[in-house]
């Protein structure tokens, strides 16, 4: 077969990233080999996101840029997946002209046949369907080479219909991965020395809930957490409202489990959460949380914040400061709100106006700065089991890892103790980083 070039341009979440990697997988056997380099594409996919921001823009301009690529080599296919993809289907073709495919997110797997069939017929393919099974979850996503972590995709979609968001419309609703099938990827990941696991899905709660199989989320942990040679397993994203006392459990049962967990609560008005239809108060939210530092006392416990929700009052913004200097995260995701098609918040009354966003945002992220700051500082003086990614980018002869915690450590060290968890000491903290001294001896990733 005549070996032909893919270049995948991502935009957006993890879950892009691992449909890029799984569309190369994919496309693997139709003859493509990826490029770096979009000159030298035979096919170009570009993997579009909606999520946090409005990508439409950007998505545009760096088409723009593919259609000198396609004026000089007219057998170039261009094509275009993702959320952005999936609402806007054929309505793109309208937007740009010379795009070939629009690929919707439960079509992935068709992938293959699209590109058969406008090899052999031309003209433009536009499919945006949603599947009862997406064929696409059981396409296990291929790591880079030499890679010490992987990201492996247990369930995707949500039933939740947060007023805000467009994932349920987008994505569809919540499909899990057999357990044995994810237990196989694992395990083979393990083979290829893949030490971390972090388990993806939109509300990894509540994986498992319409599956026929009788299983959930803990009993998921439980099995990885017998596998050998996965040392860390990390999960994302959790709902508040259904972080059940089992799971919170995990935490002091599971020992590979990392003390760490990314618990969105997107503000702290409960007037402003019920709007939001996040089906939990702040104060609810304010006892998961006592409850996870009760069965590990340790644990890191980061958040995404939306600000400027329509009629969010200085009092709810006031709120969700007050939980903040309460909790103290260890780190915040922040946003602006910004409306999307088709989702339950469009048109609310008293939107908030974009400048007063703006202050809100910029308050809430330097009092954010403030504690990840000192959540860092906390830090010093600490053994951290640290598992080394490589080296560090921007200083020589120093390796960089993570913690358990999933705080960034740099320290120096020599490259084979890339892949390998190290036990350091540490003496120094940044806003974003540690610094750290390796101790003599090997470290372990045990609590
Ligand atoms: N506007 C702003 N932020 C949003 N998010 C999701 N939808 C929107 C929106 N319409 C944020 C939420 C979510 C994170 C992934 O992105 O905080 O947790
Ligand atoms: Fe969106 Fe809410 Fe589902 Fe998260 S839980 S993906 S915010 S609808």
């Amino acid at each position: 077969m005549e070996k032909k070039n893919l270049y995948i341009q991502t935009f957006g979440c993890q879950m892009n990233v691992q449909d890029a990697q799984k569309m190369a997988v994919l496309l693997e056997a139709s003859g493509y080999g990826t490029t770096d380099d979009p000159a030298q594409a035979d096919l170009i996919l570009v993997n579009t996101c909606s999520i946090r921001e409005k990508a439409a823009q950007k998505i545009y301009s760096q088409l723009g840029r593919f259609r000198e690529l396609k004026e000089r080599n007219p057998h170039l296919l261009i094509g275009v997946c993702g959320c952005l993809a999936q609402q806007w289907g054929d309505r793109f073709f309208r937007r740009v002209p010379f795009l070939d495919m629009v690929v919707g997110t439960h079509q992935i797997h068709r992938l293959p046949e699209m590109i058969g069939e406008l090899e052999r017929a031309g003209g433009r393919i536009a499919e945006t369907g949603f599947c009862d099974r997406v064929g696409s979850l059981e396409i296990p996503a291929q790591p880079a080479a030499g890679a010490v972590s992987a990201f492996v995709t247990i369930m995707q979609g949500c039933n939740n219909f947060c007023a805000y968001c467009v994932v349920p419309h987008l994505r569809g609703r919540e499909q899990s991965r057999p357990l044995p099938e994810i237990l196989r990827e694992i395990e083979a990941l393990a083979a290829q020395g893949i030490h971390e696991v972090t388990l993806l899905g939109q509300n990894v709660n509540s994986y498992g809930r319409a599956l026929a199989e009788e299983t959930d989320f803990t009993r998921l942990l439980g099995a990885i957490g017998k596998l050998p040679g996965i040392g860390r397993i990390r999960f994302t994203t959790s709902h508040p409202k259904d972080l059940s006392p089992q799971l919170i459990a995990c935490f002091g049962e599971i020992a590979s489990l990392c003390e760490h967990i990314h618990l969105p609560v997107q503000s702290g008005s409960d007037r402003v959460l019920k709007r939001m239809n996040r089906g939990y108060t702040a104060e609810a939210y304010r006892a998961k949380v006592a409850e996870l530092r009760r069965v590990c006392p340790q644990i890191s416990i980061t958040s995404d914040v939306i600000v400027g929700f329509p009629g969010e009052e200085e009092e709810d913004f006031r709120q969700t400061l007050e939980l903040m200097r309460e909790v103290r995260f260890d780190n915040l995701f922040s946003f602006r709100y910004s409306e999307r098609e088709g989702t339950a918040a469009v048109g609310m009354e008293r939107p908030v106006g974009e400048g007063v966003k703006r202050e809100r945002l910029s308050v809430l992220q330097a009092l954010q700065a403030e504690h990840t700051l000192e959540k860092n500082r906390d830090c010093i003086g600490r053994q951290e089991a640290v598992l080394v990614e490589g080296a560090n980018p921007n200083g020589s002869e120093e390796m960089t890892g993570r913690t358990r915690g999933n705080r960034i450590v740099h320290f120096p060290g020599r490259s084979g103790l890339i892949g390998k968890t190290v036990s350091v000491r540490i003496v120094e903290a940044f806003p974003h980083s540690l610094r750290g001294e390796a101790e003599q001896r090997g470290g372990a990733d045990v609590h």
